[in-house]
């Protein structure tokens, strides 16, 4: 496991684009991983305005997002459907046909998580994997529980989870209960592992995950076992790990 911690929130997000761009342009095929939440949209940013100035093509990416809520409307603004398209697919020119988001919307829950499995060993896998870490340590919406060998699914969210991502929905609106979430075992696949951390709140998770026990009750402990994980932390992220031999 490798740790870079930066100054701030704009240094990490600055450091994932350059590793997400360089990815992108030396693989002809390229498969990303894509995540969102707060952390993300700035690394969008990044690599929107590279593509504006003619420095990056999408239209060779493939893109495999990690989780999306179930029982939201479509098209609602709280959903990551929107996110994605908002954030980043209207900017750049990533091809329709090749982007992917959790099918949380169908009922036959089961056959379509199975099918996004699918699609993603047909597009040859995940090459880079963007993540980002819950206060509790999820990935994706892996919740502590959750197996290292669990696959996309239908899950239910946490409390914490709940907690914390009510910020990101209007008061009218319900916080859903239960998402489609890439599994652990399927994020484990990817070549490489990218996880973003920012602010005071996820030092707890973060201390946990990379000095602590690998557990399924700390979801990303499991990347202590990845041959090719990166976590980029910002100073407060980084916290609690005394790391000032670890800087970049
Ligand atoms: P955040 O979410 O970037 O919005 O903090 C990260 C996560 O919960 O995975």
């Amino acid at each position: 496991m490798r740790i870079i911690v930066l100054k701030d929130r704009k240094a990490v997000c600055a450091a994932a684009a350059k590793r997400v761009a360089v990815f992108v342009e030396k693989d002809k095929r390229a498969v990303l991983g894509l995540a969102t939440g707060g952390t993300m949209t700035g690394v969008y940013e990044i690599l929107a305005d590279k593509y504006r100035r003619g420095s990056l093509n999408f239209s060779h990416v493939t893109s495999f997002n990690l989780d999306e809520y179930c029982g939201l409307a479509q098209g609602h603004k709280c959903g990551y459907n929107y996110y994605m398209y908002h954030n980043f697919f209207r900017h750049i020119n990533i091809r329709e046909k090749n982007r992917h988001i959790p099918p949380a919307s169908g009922k036959n829950s089961g056959d379509a998580c199975a099918a996004y499995e699918k699609k993603i060993r047909r597009a040859g896998g995940i090459g880079l994997q963007l993540l980002g870490i819950g206060t509790n340590g999820h990935i994706a919406f892996n919740e502590p529980g959750s197996s290292f060998c669990s696959r996309t699914r239908r899950v239910k969210l946490a409390e914490e989870t709940l907690k914390s991502n009510s910020r990101y929905f209007p008061r009218c609106a319900k916080l859903p209960c239960y998402a489609v979430t890439m599994g652990i075992g399927t994020i484990l696949e990817a070549g490489e592992l990218l996880l973003l951390a920012c602010g005071n709140k996820k030092a707890a998770a973060v201390e946990a995950a990379v000095k602590g026990p690998v557990t399924t009750d700390m979801p990303a402990s499991i990347l202590q076992l990845h041959p090719k994980a990166t976590l980029i932390l910002d100073r407060q992220a980084a916290g609690k790990l005394k790391t000032h031999n670890w800087k970049f």
